[in-house]
């Protein structure tokens, strides 16, 4: 099979990738290497997949139509669209960027996929829109409509649009609502990756909070890969989570790393963001029935593994930005 997949240079769709290109598929990748986080972390992951052989890397924009167009100059199996911009506060900060990417990126995608009669599109959404007034675990058919930061409000917007594109073109579209994904060469601006940065390297630890009243339901970045895999097959149109089922809270998240690195943590506790979600725990009995999926790394395994890399490539990732 052939794919394209956009954002192969991020965090989760460097592993889609690298696990489609192991089972023997073709993966065309798009990413425009945007300095959303230090691109130091997005060029190491490109050069893990420049290793494959069917691998074919293309430094594009979402957003400069004539350029994607040309990349549909060759026909896929399905279009996997992980590239987005992905922060939640820093969507505050500058949501224009957010709207183009996420929304206009996504809806070019998905013109091309209905002209060149693609039949299978896959959607990164996010955990994010169930906002603050959903009754916990967040099921996938909870009220999505009161996001709380404009990055929420772009996820909302491309889910709408691959509703049309589906309803209008028959297009099969799953979407997945990830649930804080985390391990290895990770994204720097998110809580596991800082973290462990900060304890390793003895610098404050920035709480959001007491660090008792927030928890995440943290799902390992191998198997958010394996679950957009299973999605590939016709499922009509699908919105489905994947999460872990077992939110952490906060503090027990920072104890973990502080007992994996062994070091101490320096707290320091700022005011909660208004654009955040306390709290997070999806129900994924719809992933079990539809894909058969369920997590298979346990929240020690994978901070395990993420502190493992982190001391690996220490001398080069204790240099990148956390913000
Ligand atoms: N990591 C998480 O916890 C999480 C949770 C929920 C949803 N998601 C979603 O999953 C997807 C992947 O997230 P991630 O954590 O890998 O983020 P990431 O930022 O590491 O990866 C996104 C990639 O897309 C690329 N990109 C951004 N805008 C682009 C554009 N206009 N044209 C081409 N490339 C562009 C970036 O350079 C980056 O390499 C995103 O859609 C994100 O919103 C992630």
């Amino acid at each position: 099979m052939k794919y394209l997949v956009t954002g192969c240079a991020g965090f989760i769709g460097w592993k889609v990738t690298e696990f489609l290109v192991v089972d023997g598929h073709t993966v065309i990748g798009i990413d425009n290497i945007n300095n959303a986080y230090d691109v130091t972390v997005k060029n190491w992951r490109l050069a893990q997949l420049q290793e494959l052989p069917q691998f074919h890397f293309n430094n594009i924009d979402l957003c400069d139509r004539p350029a994607l167009e040309q990349v549909f100059d060759e026909t896929y199996d399905a279009v996997i669209n992980l590239a987005a911009r992905a922060g939640v506060r820093q969507s505050v900060e500058n949501p224009w960027v957010y709207i183009d990417t996420n929304i206009t990126g996504t809806l070019n995608l998905l013109e091309l996929c209905r002209a060149k009669d693609i039949k299978k599109f896959v959607l990164a959404s996010t955990s994010s829109l169930y906002g603050a007034k959903n009754p916990l675990p967040f099921s996938e058919d909870a009220d999505t409509n009161g996001p709380l930061s404009p990055y929420a409000a772009s996820k909302k917007g491309a889910e709408a649009l691959c509703h049309s594109y589906h309803h209008l073109y028959d297009l099969d579209v799953t979407i997945f609502r990830f649930f804080t994904v985390y391990g290895p060469a990770g994204r720097p601006d998110m809580s596991a990756f800082r973290f462990v940065k900060w304890i390793s390297e003895g610098e404050p630890v920035i709480v959001y909070g007491d660090g008792k009243q927030s928890s995440r339901d943290y799902t390992y970045v191998e198997d958010i890969a394996r679950g957009v895999i299973a999605g590939l097959k016709p499922l009509g149109y699908s919105v489905i989570n994947l999460g872990s089922d077992s939110p952490i809270v906060l503090i027990d998240t920072i104890r973990l790393i502080e007992e994996l690195v062994g070091k101490k943590a320096i707290l320091s506790h700022q005011p909660f963001h208004r654009a955040d979600v306390r709290a997070t725990w999806a129900n994924i009995q719809k992933a079990e029935q539809l894909l058969g999926w369920r997590p298979q790394v346990s929240f020690r395994q994978g901070i395990t593994a993420l502190v493992e890399w982190y001391q690996e490539n220490r001398d080069w990732v204790k240099d990148i930005p956390t913000e």
